[in-house]
């Protein structure tokens, strides 16, 4: 079904009506200045690893000295990041952008050119990347992305004409003009693949979900911005829901607000899940429930089930505290009134779906394949980091302003960008 509406008129009319400040009561000011120490910043990755000089930071704890107490934390949020479903449930024009001949003329011709050049899927950027058209939407895009609602469907992305590399390059040169890519996991994937690989999602400790078909709770990805290309459906299910956290949060705020303190408490734990580099501990204590430093502070979120159950090995041996009955509830209160606050949408084939991971939180259903030969369902993956001074969030971590902060990265871990699932 075409869409009658150009991307730039639903970015420049959807938003409109949405002027105000994010937070009722604000937090007192720590500090504005930029963390940094104890640690250095990244510029200066060797280059014969790193390319462009720039290193996933990877996870890390936060500052605790910049964890605020509850009390400081706002009592209930307004503006456009804390949309309800009902504003867009049945009207995807608000949401939805297919791209129209034009845009899919200047992707191919960036596309072909960037392959003629034979410069590796890993150096794409903006600069051997261009789009003088596309370019001026993507940023008021960025802008709902980081500072909006949160989330775009593009629809209409040639994959099946253009085939698996050509549309990765056409991805991954749209996402550059979005944030900077991350490395996914330690084998250094800047573009992931969401696929079942057949592994056993019952071993929370060892395997990442996204490669299995197992159901996802609600839960942010270890990015800013998270971007979905569909390859190929499943059978049934594999369905994406998305909640903005902060309507969540309005909703425990008013109902739950002890669940809510436990959220925003430094006493979780996250497994690594073994992506651990050398001298790491293998867990990060943290809070759920931020705020940003500095002044008119927005609440940001951190979370996913799955990778606070999955540390029993060290609960059971004394070395972490186990989850209390607290968190064990505030678990499921979460999970609940995300179910309650969410927007259900389905990938087709050629869908690219962009979510900010600050204040949106994601779920997908478990699913089932086609039997083979038919291809298995498969998401290409971006994570995309958006700097402190570029626009992103002002993040209590050391790394808040580095251009590739955040997702996954062990050790000196080359960043690649295989073409499929591996
Ligand atoms: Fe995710």
């Amino acid at each position: 079904m075409p869409l009658p509406l150009t991307l730039h008129h639903i970015l420049h009319t959807t938003f409109y009506y949405t002027p105000t400040l994010y937070i009722s009561a604000m937090a007192p000011a720590l500090t504005e200045s930029l963390p940094a120490a104890p640690h250095q910043l990244n510029s200066n990755a060797p280059r014969d690893i790193f390319p462009d000089g720039l290193k996933t930071t990877g996870q890390h704890a936060p500052l605790y000295d910049h964890i605020r107490e509850f009390e400081q934390f706002p009592k209930e949020i307004t503006g456009r990041t804390a949309w309800q479903p009902e504003e867009y449930r049945g009207q995807p024009e608000k949401w939805t952008h297919a791209f129209n001949a034009e845009e899919i003329e200047e992707l191919s011709t960036a596309a072909d050119n960037f392959l003629k050049a034979k410069i590796p899927l890993t150096g794409i950027s903006k600069k051997n990347f261009p789009l003088p058209n596309l370019s001026k939407d993507l940023e008021t895009l960025r802008e709902d992305l980081l500072n909006g609602k949160g989330f775009i469907l593009f629809k209409g992305f040639p994959v099946e004409k253009w085939g698996n590399h050509k549309s990765a390059v056409a991805y991954m040169g749209l996402g550059t003009y979005l944030g900077y890519f991350v490395s996914q996991n330690s084998r250094g994937h800047v573009l992931g693949h969401v696929k079942d690989l057949g592994e056993d999602s019952t071993q929370i400790d060892k395997v990442r979900i996204y490669r299995t078909n197992a159901r996802q709770y609600f839960h942010a990805d270890d990015s800013d911005v998270v971007g979905l290309l569909c390859i190929a459906k499943a059978l049934e299910g594999g369905e994406s829901d998305i909640a903005s956290s902060h309507t969540v949060y309005n909703a425990l705020a008013k109902e739950r607000p002890d669940v809510l303190q436990t959220l925003t408490a430094p006493i979780w734990y996250f497994d690594r899940k073994g992506e651990t580099s050398a001298g790491q501990e293998e867990y990060i204590r943290t809070s759920v429930i931020y705020l940003e430093r500095g002044e008119n502070a927005r609440v940001y979120t951190k979370w996913d089930p799955y990778y606070v159950r999955s540390l029993s090995r060290f609960s059971d041996a004394g070395i972490i505290p186990p989850l209390s009955p607290e968190q064990l509830e505030a678990i499921e209160v979460l999970e609940q009134t995300c179910q309650r606050s969410a927007l259900h949408m389905v990938l087709d084939v050629g869908d690219i779906q962009f979510v900010t991971n600050s204040h949106v939180l994601h779920s997908r259903t478990e699913y089932k394949d086609y039997p083979p030969p038919a291809p298995r369902r498969h998401l290409m993956r971006l994570w995309l980091a958006t700097p402190e001074e570029e626009g992103g969030w002002k993040l209590p971590f050391w790394d808040s302003n580095e251009k590739k902060r955040g997702g996954i990265q062990v050790d000196d871990q080359a960043p690649v960008a295989p073409l499929d699932a591996e």
